[in-house]
Formats: structure tokens, C-alpha cells, sequence
């Protein structure tokens, strides 16, 4: 019987480069907030008898995480992978303003803890023992930066560290990436220019900016039953940028 993965984030940029990898060995479900966008990347994405499939939710609600749970796993499916990339920086500005930046990192927090936390929470108990994989996409900004962004990434590691934990003896490994720069996304809207992508490329050693593919890969293995013995990592990948150029 065909594994299956759920990719939250999975209808544009690095989740849908995931699902993409995925699906050669994986029934992938999608999870996203625009139907539309999920429409496209389903219908995209399921070639050559691959089969992708889509629940819309907004995962930072509960009821929208307990419905799209119900339908990933009804008829008692069992969840092989699942891979909490949904998540984004909400609030890029920093302000001086205490109410202005309160909103912020509320924002921030709930945008990027809730829908990793809920929807782990809530397949839990469908997680394949052993051999389930968890993969959470954090962000090189966990590790620099002082925005309300970097804070909700880096709240995601001792909770995947300490989740890792409890769930060893049961034979699921749970991990994080933290990429860098990454082009050819929705992240950095308005923000994206030729010239934003040149400077955030060249703060990476290797000389250029990471690709949804590169960390696809990654997650890929991560994925996969030769990581089996990696858990509770944090793993980053971005071309050297944290260490600098020395
Ligand atoms: N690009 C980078 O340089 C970079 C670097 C480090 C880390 N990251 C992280 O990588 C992940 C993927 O980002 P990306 O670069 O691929 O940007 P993206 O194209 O904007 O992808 C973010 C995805 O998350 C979904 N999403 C956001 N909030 C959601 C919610 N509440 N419920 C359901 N889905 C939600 C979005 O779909 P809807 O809007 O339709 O819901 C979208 O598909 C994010 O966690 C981001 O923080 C990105």
C-alpha cells in the first residue's frame, strides 16, 4: 500500500517542492488556506499517476485542524510523514511602537507555532509506530535577527526536541531544517526585487541563494527510512550564510 505524506504549506514555494519530491513514493495531501492555490498545485503535481490530493484549512484554527484531520485520516489511514512547513514572516516591519509591535509578534507567534503544534497534535495519533517521520521547517532567522519572525521559528525547536523524546519509543523521528535564503517563493512578496535576491544570495559562502529544490532534498532524506537514526536534530541548511565569509 502507497505511503502517505502530509505537507502543510505544500500548495506554493518550499512545501510544494516537497510534495513534488515526495510524491514519486507518497499519496501526498496539501494543506493550505487558498483553495485555489491548492487546486492548481494538485492538479499540477499529479502526473504520471501520482496521487496528490488537498484538505484547505487555516491551521491556526482548531476546528479547521480537527476537520482536516478527520479527512486525512478517515477510513482509519495511517500517516507516514508529515512535514509542518506552513508558516511565513507576517510582520517583516519592525516598529517602535509598543502597541504596533505587541501585534507583531502576536501575529508571528500564532502564525508560525500554531500550525506546526495543532496539526502535529492532531495526527498524532495516526502517525505510523514505528517509521512515522515529523519534519518542521524553521529558519536561519531562529538563529540571527531580532524580529518577532525569528522568535516563532525558534520556539519550534525545544518543542521538536522535546517531541522527539516522547515519541523515540515509539519509532518516529522528529527533526527540523532551518533553511536560509531560499528564491523562488511567496515569502518575501513585495520585498523581492533582482537586487534583494543578489545581496541575500551573496551572504551564502557556497555564492548563491538555496532553491526549494535544495531543501526538498533534505527533507527528503529526512523523510525516508535511511534516517532513521537521526532525531531530535536541528538541522540547518544555507549555503554556510550563518558562519559568514570570514
Ligand atoms: N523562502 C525562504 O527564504 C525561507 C527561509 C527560511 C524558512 N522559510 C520557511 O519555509 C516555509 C515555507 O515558506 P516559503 O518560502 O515556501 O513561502 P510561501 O510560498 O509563502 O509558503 C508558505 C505556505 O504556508 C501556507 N500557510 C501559511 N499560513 C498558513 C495557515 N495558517 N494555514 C495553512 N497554511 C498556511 C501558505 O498557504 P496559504 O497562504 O494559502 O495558507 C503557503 O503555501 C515557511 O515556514 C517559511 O517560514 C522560508
Amino acid at each position: 500500500m502507497r505511503k502517505v505524506a502530509v505537507v502543510s504549506g505544500g500548495g506554493t514555494g518550499i512545501g510544494r517542492a516537497i510534495a513534488d519530491q515526495l510524491a514519486a513514493e507518497h499519496e501526498v495531501v496539501l494543506l493550505g488556506r487558498r483553495a485555489e492555490v491548492l487546486r492548481e498545485a494538485t492538479e499540477e503535481l499529479s502526473y504520471d499517476g501520482r496521487r496528490v490530493r488537498s484538505v484547505v484549512a487555516d491551521l491556526c484554527e482548531p476546528a479547521e485542524v480537527r476537520r482536516a484531520a478527520e479527512e486525512i485520516t478517515a477510513a482509519g489511514a495511517t500517516v507516514d510523514v508529515l512535514v509542518n512547513n506552513a508558516g511565513g514572516n507576517f510582520a517583516p516591519y519592525p516598529s517602535d511602537d509598543l502597541d504596533t509591535t505587541r501585534e507583531q509578534y502576536l501575529r508571528n507567534l500564532g502564525g508560525n507555532v500554531l500550525p506546526v503544534v495543532l496539526l502535529t497534535q492532531a495526527l498524532l495519533p495516526a502517525l505510523r509506530r514505528p517509521g512515522g517521520r515529523i519534519v518542521t521547517v524553521s529558519s536561519i532567522a531562529a538563529f540571527r535577527g531580532n524580529t518577532s519572525y525569528g522568535a516563532a521559528k525558534a520556539a519550534l525547536h525545544p518543542w521538536s526536541t522535546e517531541l522527539a523524546g516522547q515519541l523515540a519509543a515509539d519509532g518516529i523521528t522528529v527533526n527540523v531544517v532551518a533553511p536560509g535564503y531560499i528564491g523562488g517563493t511567496d515569502f518575501f512578496r513585495e520585498r523581492m526585487t533582482p537586487e534583494f535576491h543578489r545581496q541575500r544570495s551573496a551572504q551564502a559562502p557556497v555564492g548563491r541563494g538555496g532553491t526549494v529544490a535544495d531543501v526538498a532534498e533534505l527533507v527528503a532524506y529526512l523523510a525516508g527510512p535511511g534516517a532513521g537514526f537521526v532525531t531530535g536534530q536541528i538541522i540547518q541548511i544555507n549555503g554556510g550564510a550563518l558562519m559568514g565569509r570570514g
